[in-house]
């Protein structure tokens, strides 16, 4: 998938890094607390994934005149701005890392390669509603994947099922926007937009509002 900076709107900004072309940037914008989270990191290849989603998400508020503000991890691996105002989610897999903000909203990004093992892992995050319409099909398993990962990641709580709390709509490889919901017993159900973006063997999902 090709590096890019994309403007969603005044208030929100998405980035997408090639991990190899920014692995001579440096990392004087992160804050003390994400320098020794970095330095800590001992496999280098989660290294360079973790400081590409980083210069991603740097490019992201720069492209929106937003200072970096560090970013700090919650208790439920769910990222936020040190200074309280924004929202933004990460994702970060071999060779590419993706980033995405909002000013006001909740969002939630994620990548993945389309591969033939996702079909195996299908009842483990499917509704056998879901694998009615996805046909066995490796690219339609992959966005689905992807899709509810994003919005997990917008919603951000660990105890939430990919298979069991989060439903998607039908949906066919020309859809660009899918719709999906969080639901719960005990709660209210919560609607989601998931945009979908397809390069090569890469599939790109990020919530939007
Ligand atoms: C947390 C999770 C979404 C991470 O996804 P992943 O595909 O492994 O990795 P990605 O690179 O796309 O995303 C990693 C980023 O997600 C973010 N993240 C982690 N936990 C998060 C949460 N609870 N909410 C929002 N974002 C989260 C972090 O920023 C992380 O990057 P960092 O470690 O560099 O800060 C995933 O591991 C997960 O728990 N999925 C849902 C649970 C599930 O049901 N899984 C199995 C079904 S078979």
């Amino acid at each position: 998938m090709q590096t890019k900076i994309e403007k969603i709107s005044p208030l929100s900004a998405l980035a997408v890094n090639n991990i190899q072309e920014v692995s001579q940037n440096g990392v004087d914008f992160l804050s003390f607390r994400e320098k020794l989270s970095f330095a800590n990191i001992s496999r280098m290849d989660k290294k360079v994934e973790w400081k590409g989603a980083r210069v991603a998400i740097k490019s992201a508020l720069d492209c929106i005149s937003i200072p970096y503000p560090g970013f700090f991890k919650d208790e439920h691996g769910k990222s936020h701005p040190m200074d309280g105002f924004g929202y933004v989610s990460l994702s970060h897999t071999r060779g590419i890392a993706a980033a995405i903000f909002h000013k006001e909203m909740p969002v939630g990004i994620d990548l993945d390669y389309i591969r033939e093992k996702v079909i195996r892992l299908g009842p483990k995050f499917l509704d056998p509603v879901e694998m009615d319409f996805l046909n066995n099909d490796p690219e339609l398993y992959t966005v689905a994947w992807s899709a509810k990962e994003s919005i997990f990641k917008c919603q951000g709580r660990r105890g939430i099922s990919l298979k069991s709390n989060i439903l998607l709509e039908p949906f066919s490889l020309q859809d660009k926007v899918i719709k999906g919901k969080v639901y719960q017993s005990e709660h209210s159900d919560h609607f989601y937009q998931v945009k979908v973006e397809k390069e090569n063997d890469i599939v790109l999902t990020y919530t939007i509002w």
